[in-house]
């Protein structure tokens, strides 16, 4: 009877619910809504400053008088989430600056609070911004080899988190990588009374060569060596699984599979075996490829990243971290 391989008439066609727009959005499994977006923020010492990205046309290195401006007018677009990176104003070995009391990020969390409660704010929790070598975690020597000691670096985190916390933020998000921190912030958290702020792990990092803009916006690429001894190894999907089981195990109520575009496969096999909240981070290699191409008139922006966003959204992100989430809450509200 429904047999179109054998008889192709009369038989449902796909295409006649492709007529319309209003037929299209009638039928559209996946949705874009404002709601998913976080933006981030890279926030630095001083007044009045907004220090272009040059990798990332439209992003700036911001002091906080102007971060408050920025996160305003984003709010106004529908931004509801933002993510915190700190440019401190010293690094050193022991990355002091990313958990002292009234560090850079800890007073842009403050003031930030004061004046957009609403806004919700999560604080990347990481060492390689604070530390003088630009690695996430604690440098060692063993013999006479460098190395990023893993657990030496639990307790520098754990006091990174709990500072962000109690300077107000909502949500904290390691991405630094190390064996068993998700479970050493959690301690700490539950420990000094912050058992209701949530942990949203970067839990499937890849050590990827799409972070270039990033590290030059954050001044954070390592001094020597690369990332890789702690980051993951981008061929490994398995891997990916076991590393947000553990997570979830040590009490990430977020996973996060970070890049997007190029790990979707990561991405949706992480939602379909966990069915956690999952984020999704559209990294700074991926905002500079398609700034670069709308700029040279090679590809139209607002359709190129409606797409892109659609797409990571159904490959299984219910959040997804974006430098194009003002702008795409924009076209989003216009679209209705
Ligand atoms: C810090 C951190 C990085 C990113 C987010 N947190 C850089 C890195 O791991 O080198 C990258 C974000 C981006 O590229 O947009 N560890």
């Amino acid at each position: 009877m429904n047999a179109p391989w054998i008889a192709p008439f009369p038989v449902s066609r796909p295409r006649r619910l492709r007529r319309t727009e209003t037929l299209r959005r009638l039928v559209a499994e996946t949705r874009l809504h404002p709601d998913c977006l976080i933006l981030p923020f890279f926030v630095q010492p001083g007044r009045k400053r907004r220090d272009p990205v040059p990798s990332m046309p439209g992003v700036f290195r911001l002091s906080i008088d102007e971060l408050l401006r920025e996160a305003e007018a984003a709010c106004a677009k529908g931004v509801r989430a933002a993510l915190l990176f700190g440019v401190p104003p010293r690094k050193d070995p022991a990355a002091k600056e990313a958990y002292a009391p009234r560090g850079i990020v800890q007073r842009a969390v403050r003031e930030l609070k004061r004046r957009l409660p609403d806004l919700l704010l999560i604080t990347d929790v990481c060492l390689c911004e604070y530390m003088s070598h630009g690695h996430c975690g604690v440098v060692r020597r063993r013999g006479g080899e460098a190395f990023v000691d893993n657990d030496a670096s639990l307790d520098l985190l754990a006091k990174t988190a709990l500072s962000h916390a109690e300077a107000g933020a909502d949500i904290v998000a390691p991405s630094d990588m190390m064996d068993g921190r998700v479970g050493r912030i959690r301690a700490a958290l539950d420990e000094k009374g912050f058992s209701h702020i949530p942990i949203m792990s970067y839990a499937a990092k890849y050590a990827s060569a799409f972070y270039g803009p990033f590290r030059d916006a954050a001044d954070s690429a390592p001094q020597f060596g690369d990332r890789r001894s702690y980051q993951m190894d981008p061929p490994n999907a398995e891997e990916a699984l076991r590393e947000v089981a553990a997570d979830i195990q040590e009490g990430a109520e977020i996973v996060m599979v970070k890049p997007a575009l190029a790990y979707l496969d990561v991405l949706q096999r992480v939602k379909a075996t966990f069915r956690r909240p999952t984020a999704a981070y559209a990294v700074s290699g991926e905002y500079a490829m398609i700034k670069a191409a709308a700029s040279a008139g090679w590809l139209d922006e607002k359709a190129v990243v409606l797409e892109t966003l659609l797409a990571i959204r159904r490959a299984g992100a219910d959040l997804i971290i974006t430098y194009h989430a003002a702008q795409a809450a924009e076209w989003m509200r216009e679209a209705g």
